[in-house]
């Protein structure tokens, strides 16, 4: 499912494990002296990337809640002398952070993982300054996949059989009070035959290729309003 980072400048091979599903960062619209959080970092590989976009007064926060990826991407950051690159050992549904504080929040792969991402969008939301965006890459679902594929643990680890409908995934953004939500990339992601053979038999490999159901990495922006309307509303003042 991956892309092809090495493109990116502030690519750096030790931190790229091959587990995400897209290029956030290539659609962050990061700014130099940003301050982006990454959500679910693995070893650092969005991280490295944001961190040449920030520059030396910006500054990144990776958060995962697997202790040897953090360890891992300390390791990667440290190698670098990196000083504005911060790992912090967390659950995104909790994010150690305080409100208000990200102008950009990227995430590559890893919501589909998360049983609440309703919660998610409710923690990005905090968490974003007002005016700050998200660019978030992930893998979502048009139409129905065979039962076969939905129940396996292991395409949930393989970030598929978690993903949730992309007009599902659209509608919780907007539900959570984001504009500007547009659609930057999506690509379809096709599972090879030798894989799907040990989930499904012939036919159903044969009816799930033919059908119009299908698995997309999504690279989808949206931002947190400039004003919440709630803070301006005075007793009175009728605004809301
Ligand atoms: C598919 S990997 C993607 C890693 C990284 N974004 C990349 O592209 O290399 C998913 C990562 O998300 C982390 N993760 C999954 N659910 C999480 C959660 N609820 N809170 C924090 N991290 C989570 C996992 O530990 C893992 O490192």
């Amino acid at each position: 499912m991956s892309d092809d980072y090495t493109i990116l400048e502030g690519y750096n091979s030790d931190a790229d494990l091959g587990l995400g599903c897209g290029l956030p960062t290539q659609f962050a619209k990061i700014k130099k002296g940003d301050v982006v959080v990454d959500l679910g970092s693995g070893a650092g590989n969005d991280c490295f990337v944001a961190r040449y976009e920030v520059g030396d007064t910006g500054k990144v926060i990776g958060i995962d809640f697997t202790p040897k990826m953090i360890e891992r991407a300390r390791a990667n950051a440290e190698a670098r002398g990196f000083n504005n690159v911060e790992f912090r050992e967390g659950d995104i549904e909790q994010m150690p952070i305080t409100s208000n504080t990200a102008n950009v929040i990227v995430s590559n792969c890893v919501l589909n993982l998360v049983p609440n991402k309703d919660g998610v969008f409710k923690e990005i939301f905090r968490v974003l300054k007002p005016g700050g965006h998200f660019s978030i890459s992930d893998v979502v679902l048009e139409g129905a996949l065979p039962e076969g594929l939905r129940r396996d643990a292991e395409l949930y680890a393989g970030c598929v059989s978690g993903a949730i409908q992309k007009n599902v995934y659209l509608e919780l953004i907007q539900s959570n009070g984001f504009e500007n939500i547009s659609i930057q990339k999506v690509k379809p992601i096709n599972i090879p035959n030798d894989i799907l053979k040990n989930y499904l038999n012939d036919e159903e490999i044969s009816t799930f290729k033919n059908g119009t159901a299908g698995i997309f990495s999504l690279t989808v922006f949206a931002q947190k309003p400039l004003t919440n309307r709630n803070e301006t509303c005075t007793p009175g003042g009728g605004c809301c």
